[in-house]
């Protein structure tokens, strides 16, 4: 297929794109002021917290977070990859795609190496063709039709989720998909079939491999637009390991996919919250029962990947878990990935089943309406927790509530702060009988002493005659950063030749800084949206949009410029400093060679022009 887009086509495809006009079309937008809002398409919500600004080109939710430009915009809302979402927005505009030549991937499908998302394609319908053969081996298997039977799966959910079976053999889907050398590669790359061992003496072609999956009970596990990715494979009687799922490819990452999501959609219902169970076999069952927004993580624990997609979503995500030990633990690991995603608006709440059972026994014995009206009964977050950390403290005298405090603060230290965080305090001082400021006082008064200096005295703010200014949020570097990303013709206000003195500053966030300095003074008219489409492909790209959903840090350009230009004097002067303390310790430990001194003069002048010591 086609090889790579060229950036310059994609900045002009995001300056020729309004962001208004693209999500105006799918969700109502309404103004106000210099903005639009809207109800978030994102997640269940009642009141508007979603904006558009066509100044930034750029769109955010204050309730769920849900932030991008007008290509984010497309790839989350239809659920496009990149390079579709390019297409998409291209074709709006009429014009067409250019693709870089040389880097196409030739014919190999999918070989090893750097897989791009055109690689992928092939991949996609093997892994389709690979689910209808599993499909058709069920029918013909009397002992796994059997099984299913037994499970008490019906021949319509058996359809609905396209369950199947892998035959008892070592070779079955090698042999049918695995003719040609590329083949195997492919059925390797979609984690279909695993390479012998070299040493074991095996030949090549095809006898180099063989089947993943063997006499298993197989699970597609699909994207939200239905495409399967992976699968999961349950042993039809009692063998270890219960559960075999597809390796990390290309395709499938475990710690980011929901099982039965695409099929939560399917059911076409208003979808107001998300119920996560930890199996295969719950998710199927309780669809059966007409529990449909039931969803399961893989075979690992809730990571706060999973619950960021299921809050673009829903507003409330309950977890389900069994009665048993290893529930409750389950339960508490849940709690603690949980925290960082918590916040206004979302609600979180815990259900736990009576011992020995799991929500597909349980459903199957007192069908969907006995389940669902459980799900009310559910703890939310805050009691559970108070409730856990209340069995390990008693809160009854000063020193069980003192324990009580030190347990509770890494949990709230994980909690962004805002009213949610507020609300969780104050429940928590409720529950050890304490008023919430005596609370926050035993909170601040338990912190280790270096965070506390630490956070009064940021590195920046040592130097005493520095202008007294804080702007409060991150390091110097991140809020020159955070400035220029809302603010990007604020970029004139550094000189260039403080742009050579960064560049030899050489610290990684400086780096990003200065990157984008430089990107904006080659392109001044740049907005935020443009700024930040540069950096998709770059690991910092995801902070970087973090940065530019947060609050701006001052109200307008003529601020950012200032801002702007003091932080980038004090973050040189902090060099500078550091540069001449150097000098000065080598001075009296040894003499300085002809350079050094002259370096520490120039240094000594510069140090007394911005008001040194
Ligand atoms: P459970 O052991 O609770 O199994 O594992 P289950 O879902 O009740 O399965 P049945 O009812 O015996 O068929 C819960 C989930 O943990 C993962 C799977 O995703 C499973 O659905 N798991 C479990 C594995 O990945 N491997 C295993 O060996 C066991
Ligand atoms: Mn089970």
């Amino acid at each position: 297929m086609a090889g790579r887009i060229p950036q310059a086509f994609i900045d002009e495809l995001i300056a020729r794109a309004d962001v208004v006009e693209i999500i105006g079309s799918r969700v109502p937008l309404k103004r106000a002021g210099r903005e639009y809002k809207a109800c978030c398409p994102f997640h269940d919500e009642k009141t508007p917290s979603f904006w558009v600004s066509p100044d930034k080109q750029f769109y955010h939710c204050f309730g769920c977070g849900a932030h991008g430009t007008a290509l984010g915009f497309l790839m989350e809302y239809d659920r496009l990859p990149f390079p579709e979402a390019v297409e998409d927005l291209a074709a709006r505009l009429g014009l067409s795609v250019p693709r870089e030549s040389g880097a196409a991937p030739g014919s190999s499908p999918a070989g090893g190496g750097a897989a791009g998302a055109d690689d992928t394609a092939p991949l996609y319908e093997l892994l389709a063709k690979v689910a209808d053969f599993y499909c058709s081996l069920l029918q013909r298997s009397e002992r796994a039709s059997a099984y299913a039977a037994q499970r008490g799966l019906t021949p319509a959910t058996i359809e609905l989720f396209r369950i199947g079976y892998a035959s008892d053999s070592w070779n079955d889907v090698l042999r049918r998909f695995g003719e040609r050398e590329s083949d195997r590669r492919a059925l390797l790359a979609a984690g279909l079939i695993i390479e012998r061992e070299r040493s074991s003496g095996s030949g090549s072609g095809s006898d180099a491999y063989y089947d993943r999956f063997r006499d298993r009970l197989m699970f597609p596990i699909r994207d939200t637009r239905g495409r399967v990715l992976a699968f999961g494979g349950r042993v039809l009687g009692s063998a270890e390991p219960k559960y075999l799922n597809s390796p990390e490819t290309a395709l499938f990452h475990k710690g980011k996919e929901l099982y039965g999501l695409y099929e939560t959609r399917l059911a076409r219902r208003p979808l107001k919250r998300l119920l996560l169970v930890e199996g295969y076999m719950d998710v199927v069952r309780l669809h059966q029962a007409g529990v449909t927004d039931a969803v399961a993580t893989l075979g690992t624990a809730t990571t706060p990947e999973h619950l960021r997609r299921a809050f673009r979503l829903v507003s409330e995500v309950v977890f389900c878990f069994d009665g048993d030990r290893a529930g409750r633990a389950a339960a508490w690991r849940a709690l603690q990935q949980a925290l960082p995603e918590a916040r206004e608006g979302r609600e979180l709440r815990f259900l736990f089943l009576p011992d020995a059972e799991d929500p597909d026994s349980l459903v199957g014995r007192e069908g969907g309406e006995r389940f669902t009206a459980r799900l009310d009964t559910a703890l939310p977050l805050s009691e559970y927790l108070v409730a856990q950390l209340g069995e390990q403290a008693d809160v009854s005298h000063a020193d069980g509530k003192a324990h009580f405090v030190a347990l509770v603060r890494p949990l709230l230290e994980k909690i962004t702060p805002g009213v949610y965080r507020e609300l969780l305090l104050d429940r928590i001082a409720a529950a050890i009988g304490l008023p919430a400021e005596r609370l926050q006082l035993w909170l601040a008064a338990a912190e280790t002493p270096g965070a506390t200096a630490a956070r009064a005295a940021p590195a920046t703010a040592r130097n005493p005659r520095a202008p007294a200014r804080q702007l409060g949020r991150g390091s110097l570097t991140t809020q020159a950063i955070t400035l220029l990303l809302h603010f990007p013709p604020a970029a004139a206000a550094v000189e260039p030749q403080q742009r050579l003195q960064l560049a030899r500053l050489n610290q990684p966030g400086v780096a990003v800084l200065l990157a984008l300095l430089e990107q904006l003074a080659a392109s001044p008219a740049a907005t935020m949206a443009q700024t930040l489409e540069r950096w998709r492909d770059r690991p910092e790209y995801r902070r970087l949009s973090e940065l530019a959903a947060s609050e701006p840090l001052v109200p307008d350009q003529g601020a950012a410029g200032q801002e702007l230009s003091h932080a980038v004097a004090r973050l040189l002067d902090a060099e500078l400093r550091r540069r001449l303390e150097v000098l000065i310790d080598k001075a009296r430990a040894q003499t300085l060679d002809e350079s050094e001194k002259l370096e520490l003069q120039a240094l000594s002048v510069a140090q007394t022009r911005v008001g040194g010591p």
